[in-house]
């Protein structure tokens, strides 16, 4: 019997919110460590970031020795198990895009990774056809406020539709500061939870690994579509405590 995947996307108006990382970063765990099978919507028009990154990690593979074994060898030990679709798609396209793919082979989990463009037609009609949204935010009073009017409206247009795929949105804490969150973070999650949106209990630290990309001298990566995060950076970066609250969640 076909599988019905479940459709995902890290999903806010604000640029620069985490969006594209947590894509890539849940996204090859989850393929390359816990064995499912998943694909990626690139909807990111024009700047398509993953599917660039996803030819900068080909390259950066192709030009050294010591990264093709480690493909190999993942390769090898993954059943002969390939790399995950990246789809160089937009808004507009993303779901016949995503459907197509199904008709190719049995997912578990396809991720959107769309623009921050508020009233895009494409990026709402994509975003009511997920059954997921995560939201990244920040502890900052203008983003989460912005954050939290578009989640709202999109709540509006579910209401108006009457019917959606969406099972849930879910907020998530990016880029804290610090070892612990701060007194600050009570009282915005008292807003949040006012307006009756859940919060994920798990929190991403600020840290630099999120910004590296290539390494000098094979030094262990973080953030790539051909590999998971390795296990020595993932370690304070909360990673392995957000996909096991993902996968209860979406399960
Ligand atoms: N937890 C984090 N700590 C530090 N930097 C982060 C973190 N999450 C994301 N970043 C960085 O913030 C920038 C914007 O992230 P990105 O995923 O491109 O956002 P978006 O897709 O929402 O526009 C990138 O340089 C990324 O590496
Ligand atoms: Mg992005």
């Amino acid at each position: 019997m076909k599988k019905e995947p479940k459709y995902v996307a890290f999903a806010t108006q604000k640029g620069g919110a985490g969006k594209t990382t947590l894509t890539v970063l849940v996204a090859s765990y989850l393929h390359y460590v816990k064995g499912y099978e998943v694909a990626v919507i690139d909807c990111d028009y024009p700047q398509h970031s993953i599917h660039q990154m996803r030819e900068r990690n080909f390259q950066m593979v192709e030009g050294d020795e010591y990264y093709k074994g480690m493909a190999y060898e993942q390769i090898m030990r993954l059943g002969g198990k390939k790399f995950y679709h990246v789809i160089d798609s937009s808004p507009e396209e993303a779901l016949a895009d995503a459907r197509n793919l199904e008709e190719q082979w049995d997912f578990d989990f396809i991720f959107f990774d769309l623009p921050g463009t508020i009233n895009s037609m494409g990026v709402t009609q994509t975003l009511l056809n997920v059954d997921y949204i995560i939201s990244p935010i920040s502890a900052d009073r203008v983003v989460l406020e912005s954050t939290l009017n578009y989640l709202l409206a999109l709540r509006e247009q579910i209401k108006k539709i009457g019917q959606t795929h969406i099972k849930g949105i879910y907020l998530l804490w990016n880029m804290v500061d610090g070892r612990e969150k701060s007194e600050l973070y009570e009282v915005y999650e008292a807003v949040i939870a006012e307006l009756g949106f859940p919060l994920l209990k798990t929190f991403i630290p600020d840290s630099k690994r999120f910004r590296r990309e290539q390494t000098i001298g094979h030094k262990a990566l973080f953030r790539s579509t051909l590999f998971p995060a390795d296990k020595s950076l993932i370690k304070g970066s909360h990673l392995d405590a957000l996909i096991d609250e993902l996968l209860e969640i979406l399960k």
